[in-house]
This record gives C-alpha cells, structure tokens and sequence, in this order.
C-alpha cells in the first residue's frame, strides 16, 4: 500500500468550527460460524438482544452521538438486513447498502463501500465491526482523531486474554507502535490492549486499501499503514466492551442491555431484572431475573424461572422449567421441568419434558429431544 502526503494536524486559530457529523461504516459481512445455532437462518447482526436484533443498538449508538449517515457492508445472508432496517428513516437515519459478491474482508469491505462515501479526503470516517456490544464515547474517539492529527485512530479496551484478538501496543502518546493479529505464540503477547473494533479513518486513507480483492483492515491494512510510517492513534479506555463472537457472549450481552450495564438507547423498555415485550405471556408465578427478555408471542408457563436468559419470539417455557444463561430460539419449546444451564437452543427444537443439559450444550434448529424417561435414584 502507498500512502499519499505524510499528514499533520491542522492547526486552528479561531475559536473551533462545529464539526459536521461524521458519517460510518457498518461491517456485517461475517458468517457468524462460532455463533451457530444463532446464526443458521439469521446473520450475526441480525441475532436479537435485548428484543431487537444486535445491529439496531449500534445503529441507535452512533445516531445517539450525530452520525446520520452510515452505509452497511453486507455479504453473509446480505438480503436480510435492508427489508428490517430499509432507508433506516425509523431510526433518524440515512443507510446504505452494499453487498459483496465475495466476501473481501474487513479492509475489502471499507474499501467496496467507498463511493458511498460523502466525506471529503480528510474528512474523519468511523468503521465498526458489526459484533461489538460497547459503551464506547464515539464522540471522545472522534476528538483523539482530530486532535492528535491521524491518519487513522482505534479504540482499544483491556482485556484478560487478548489471544483471540488484535494487540495493540502504544507508546507513551498512545501512537500504535505495532499490530498483532491473533497472537499465536507467548511472545507475541506484548500487551493486553486489544482492539476493540472501532476506528476513525481519515477518509483518503480510506482510498488507499486496494480494490477489488479481499483484504484484512488487520493483518494487511494497519500493518502496511504502520510500515509507511502513518500515524495510527489508540484510545484505551475501561467502558464496557464485549465481543458478541460466541453464543455465551451473545447471552451475556442481552442481559446487560436489559440490565442496563450496556449501554443503548435501543433497549424496548427500561432497565432492569427483565424485559416482558408486548404480545408475550409470563404466567404470574414465573420468576424472571439477570435480564432475561421475553420475546413477542412467546409463553413463559406457571412455576418456570428464568435467569439471564433470552426468549425468542413464539418459543414456550413449560411449568417448572429452570433456565438460567441461555438462549432460546424462535419458536423453540422447553419442556416441564426440564433444568438449562448455559445452553443454546436453535430455532423451533423441541426439548422434551425432565432434561437437564449443562454448559455449553447447543441444540441446533427442528431437533427433537424427547423426554426424560429414564430417572435416577440421585434425582429423588
Ligand atoms: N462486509 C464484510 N465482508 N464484513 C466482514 C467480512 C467480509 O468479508 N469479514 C468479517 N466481516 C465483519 C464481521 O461481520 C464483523 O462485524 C467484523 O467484520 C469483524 O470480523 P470478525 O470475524 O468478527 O473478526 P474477529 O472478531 O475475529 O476479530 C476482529 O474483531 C476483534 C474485536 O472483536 C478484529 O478486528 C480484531 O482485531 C479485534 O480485536
Ligand atoms: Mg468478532
């Protein structure tokens, strides 16, 4: 990659000029294969929390901090999002779609969906990747864009075991120092600081990444940026960031938006324990708890409790059933008395009376699993 003219900050005299409102990029190409059952039928933006598809809250964050325009790049299962979302007018927005014919990658993507783009070459143009649940300031990232003069600036978040992320070392400025993509040895482990899937773009960097062929923002992008000596700004902070790549994430993030420890303005009702959403029907002795959400036209029968778990629509919970950091597809039915800890449970499978299933078990779309006939003495 080659960069155009070395940039510097410009440098204002007068009092600051208002910004205009920047405009994003939505990256939501992604299979979603960790995510499966979930995303079998649905694309992973797609995939309700809180009552709305995951996407909805990104698009109601950023419109939340003045960005109207914002053009989603699609692939996976691409026909699904602008029926829902359409010219995204219900939200304040104005969207836009792209689609791939294959998929190009994060960076192939950015760069597919820049004639869409109404920014002017230094104009700042913010990239999402279409799985992050954050509480992330947009607007503090757009000030460290323009204030510190880069090219490009990402926001960076702490996280325990950064393995399955990008690392981001920063010197003492927080200018990017290196990128490392999916660590694979110890020590390439330099720093917890991972990127957390949120970026500023001066937009004429933007028209550098190549077009046409499939191109990784992470592993080829930032890396050629930093060997050309472009000034890539990090922003570390400690808000809450979760990347919803798996189906125990998923299930921890729908919580936290019905609690309220996420933050979105998407939420369909306030925060708290849980979330009823009209049309569904929770008998009145049924004990919901930890965020758990009931979906339209879903039935939650007497005696059932319900912990930190996600109800589609249409799907049944029995009498006394004990569900607990699950997720329960659309039109799934759980049985009487059966116990679910940490399970996910695809679209329309029927989970007979009395079982019990254990963390990490996944039961994929129509299956059957019938009832419980054989009891052991342990369960008396
Ligand atoms: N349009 C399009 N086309 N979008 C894509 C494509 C594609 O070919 N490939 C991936 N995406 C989208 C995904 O839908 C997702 O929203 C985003 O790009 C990132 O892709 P993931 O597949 O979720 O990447 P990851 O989670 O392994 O890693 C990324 O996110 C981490 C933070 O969660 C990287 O950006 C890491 O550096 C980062 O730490
Ligand atoms: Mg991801």
């Amino acid at each position: 990659m080659t960069l155009t003219e070395p940039t510097t900050t410009p440098k204002t005299t007068g009092p600051a000029e208002p910004a205009a409102p920047a405009e994003a990029i939505l990256l939501v190409g992604g299979k979603g294969t960790r995510l499966r059952p979930l995303t079998v039928n649905t694309p992973k933006p797609m995939v309700p929390a809180a009552g709305v598809p995951f996407l909805t809250h990104q698009l109601a964050r950023a419109r939340a901090a003045g960005v109207e325009h914002i053009v989603l790049a699609t692939s996976y299962l691409a026909e699904v999002f602008e029926p829902y979302f359409g010219d995204g007018s219900d939200l304040g927005l104005h969207l836009e779609y792209v689609t791939e014919a294959e998929p190009l990658g994060t960076g192939g993507a950015i760069r597919n969906v820049a004639s869409r783009l109404r920014s002017g070459p230094d104009d700042p143009v913010l990239v999402f990747n279409g799985d992050i649940l954050t509480g992330l300031d947009i607007g503090a990232l757009l000030d460290v864009h323009r204030t510190s003069g880069a090219d490009v600036s990402l926001h960076l978040s702490r996280v325990e075991d950064p393995r399955a992320f990008g690392l981001v070392p920063t010197d003492a400025d927080g200018r990017v120092t290196a990128f490392l993509e999916k660590p694979q040895t110890p020590e390439e482990i330099v720093t917890d600081q991972i990127n957390a899937g949120a970026y500023v773009f001066r937009r004429s960097v933007i028209d550098t990444i190549p077009a046409g062929r499939p191109v990784s923002v992470e592993r080829e992008t930032f890396p050629d940026l930093l060997a050309a000596g472009a000034h890539l700004q990090g922003m570390v902070d400690s808000t809450y960031w979760l990347d919803l790549g798996t189906p125990q994430a998923f299930v921890r993030g729908s919580a936290d938006l019905v609690l309220g420890t996420a933050p979105s303005p998407a939420v369909p009702g306030r925060p708290g324990e849980y979330l009823v959403m009209p049309g569904a029907e929770v008998a009145p002795d049924a004990k919901l708890s930890g965020g758990t959400v009931v979906s339209p036209g879903a039935v939650v029968a007497p005696g059932a409790r319900l912990h930190a778990t996600a109800v589609l629509p249409g799907a049944r919970i029995e009498a006394d059933a004990r569900i607990t950091d699950s997720y329960i597809g659309p039109a799934a039915v759980i049985g009487a008395r059966t116990t679910l800890t940490g399970v996910v449970v695809g679209d329309t499978a029927h989970i007979g009376p009395d079982n019990e299933l254990t963390p990490g078990a996944r039961i994929w779309c129509n299956t059957t699993l019938p009832a419980r006939s054989i009891r052991f003495s342990s369960d008396e």
